[in-house]
């Protein structure tokens, strides 16, 4: 398969699977209790914190160039989002200052991800898949926001870090067009996107069930 068509085809794979991730019109969000902007935050918060570090730790065990500067944009952009999600925390009267958003330890998916060795896999699940989650959970988010009339966090998510999240969906896109071109490679890249999707259903499936949380942002 040429690295266009297999593109092409993981896109198809990951959409199938993505589309059951998407805003469930029947879902109701209930803005009391637990589930309101500030503590679906705090888990954002989590969420950039661990994309910031996978992205650092491939940075310095990537040899490709290219690659490695696409983790360093990534590293950068993440970090950004951490501050930004501060700053946003403190206007709605929560001081992330004193929170360790890694307190309890690092979540499963990134437990998987920092066992990713090879940079067609890294690409294809940090950024190809990852990054696409992170456009849906977005999405959901801030449809959340603006029900629950916080249009200030639905401005810095539409306007900002959206958008970035997608850059970051592309740059894996280029990147895998440029290194997933033998079948090997493409093997271990299918995989690798696929386990990642697989990880993403069980924890929205596991943070629903625990915590009803359904709107969580990602990264
Ligand atoms: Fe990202
Ligand atoms: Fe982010």
């Amino acid at each position: 398969m040429t690295a266009e068509d297999f593109v092409k085809d993981l896109e198809q794979r990951n959409q199938e699977i993505l589309r059951r991730l998407a805003p469930d019109s029947t879902l109701k969000p209930e803005v009391e209790g637990d589930l309101n902007v500030v503590n679906l935050l705090k888990v954002a918060l989590r969420n950039e914190v661990e994309a910031t570090e996978i992205a650092a730790r491939w940075l310095v065990t990537t040899a490709e160039v290219d690659v490695k500067m696409a983790f360093a944009r990534q590293v950068g952009d993440e970090a950004k989002h951490y501050r930004m999600i501060a700053d946003r925390l403190r206007e709605l009267g929560f001081d992330a200052r004193s929170f360790d958003p890694i307190a309890k330890g690092y979540g499963p998916l990134f437990q998987y991800l920092d066992t990713l060795r090879t940079t067609v896999e890294r690409v294809a699940a940090g950024q190809f898949t990852r990054e696409a989650i992170a456009v849906v959970k977005n999405r959901q988010f801030i449809e959340f926001c603006e029900r629950a009339r916080d249009a200030a966090t639905a401005t810095l998510y539409r306007d900002v870090i959206e958008p970035d999240e997608y850059f970051h969906h592309q740059l894996g896109r280029s990147l895998l067009l440029r290194h997933a071109v033998t079948p090997e490679a493409q093997a271990l890249a299918r995989r690798a996107a696929a386990r990642t999707l697989e990880l993403a259903e069980e924890l929205q499936a596991a943070a629903l069930r625990t915590a009803g949380v359904h709107h969580a942002p990602g990264c």
